[in-house]
């Protein structure tokens, strides 16, 4: 069974495409209330009978999810999703960018750092967030972004910001330490203001780039932009084991949510992404980002310069894959 989190905002708009491709591909799937939504019915936005579906399942397809309402609320959706991250244990978040020369994946740590450090507040008022690694946290996932090179063209950007931060320093120390263990991988490292201009300017430089959790975050964004938007950016969040969690790099964009103009594409190349690495299905998955490729020169959406809805699209793509 595949757990469907369809989310806030454009989150359901983009799931529904999904699903009709899963229906097409004859694989199960159920839907679980997660976010703002799950928010609104339970008051939780991850409850507890959606994580335990999510545990259960072969697989976690999520749409995106976030709402303004909740911004500045105790309660926010976001809170859910690091919940579920933390929870699956999918710390290699697999953020690949794709457009003519470019073929860059990032892999992003996904379940450390910022996000999940001490925080708080001092008695005169300071808040703080504070980034915290262990060894073994930059052990596990520069494993796999040297395993994923080694499959690509062998070549590995190591970002951080060892100029300044301990954390970086360690960063640095364990992935020179690993390298040993991959002969055929060649690894540089790179301070994460330079990395952020070098993947403007020449993105054709990056093969496999593995960096922290927050870097990652704002680095996806970007190699996002350079390969033709949000709209197109899929993820793959891995752990020792699954079920792993598929979803879009990008939010649940309220400024056009409930207009149906929302790109599908991301969450669509997610699908795929879960077909070849959670479930086992390379072939289908190869055939679902042909049918996307075709379905995008049919019908783009507003955001690539085309006047498509996400409806039809999402039938484009479909026609394609039968
Ligand atoms: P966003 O990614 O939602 O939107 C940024 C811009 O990109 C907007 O102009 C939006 O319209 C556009 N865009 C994004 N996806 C698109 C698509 N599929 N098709 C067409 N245009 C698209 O970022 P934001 O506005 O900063 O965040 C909105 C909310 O989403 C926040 O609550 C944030 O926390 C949340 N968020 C959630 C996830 C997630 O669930 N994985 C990821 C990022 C942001
Ligand atoms: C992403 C998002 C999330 C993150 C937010 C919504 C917590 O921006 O998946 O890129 O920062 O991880
Ligand atoms: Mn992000």
């Amino acid at each position: 069974m595949i757990a469907v989190l369809p989310g806030d905002g454009i989150g359901p708009e983009v799931a529904r495409e999904a699903t009709q491709v899963l229906d097409l591909l004859g694989l199960p799937w159920e839907e679980h209330v997660f976010g703002a939504a799950a928010i609104r019915a339970t008051g939780a936005p991850l409850p507890d009978e959606t994580l335990e579906a999510c545990r259960l399942a072969e697989a976690v397809l999520k749409a995106p999810v976030g709402d303004p309402e909740f911004d500045a609320a105790e309660i926010r959706p976001e809170q859910g999703m690091l919940r579920l991250r933390s929870e699956l244990a999918v710390f290699a978040n697999l953020r690949p960018a794709k457009d003519g020369e470019i073929d860059v994946l990032i892999v992003r740590e996904l379940i450390g750092g910022l996000y999940y450090g001490a925080r708080g507040v001092r008695d005169d008022g300071t808040v703080f967030d504070t980034c915290e690694y262990h060894p073994s946290q930059v052990e596990r996932v520069a494993r796999r972004a040297f395993e994923l090179a080694r499959d690509r063209r062998g070549h590995l950007t190591s970002v951080d910001k060892a100029n300044v931060l301990d954390t970086s320093r360690l960063w640095r120390r364990v992935v020179n330490e690993l390298a040993a263990d991959y002969p055929g991988v060649e690894v540089e490292h790179m301070l994460v203001d330079n990395a952020a201009m070098q993947l403007h300017s020449h993105p054709t430089r990056f093969d496999v780039i593995v960096t922290e959790n927050m870097f990652g975050d704002i680095l996806s964004d970007l190699a996002a932009a350079v390969t033709g938007g949000l709209g197109l950016a899929p993820s793959a969040s891995l752990g020792e084991r699954p079920p792993g969690l598929f979803e879009p790099v990008h939010g649940s964009a309220p400024d056009i949510a409930g207009r149906g103009i929302a790109n599908p594409t991301a969450m669509l190349l997610s699908t795929a992404l879960m077909l070849e690495h959670g479930l086992g299905r390379p072939e289908d998955a190869r055939r679902l980002r042909e049918a996307v490729a075709l379905g995008l020169e049919e019908a783009p959406t507003p955001d690539l310069g085309g006047t498509a809805t996400t409806a039809g699209l999402g039938a484009a793509v479909r026609s394609h894959l039968t």
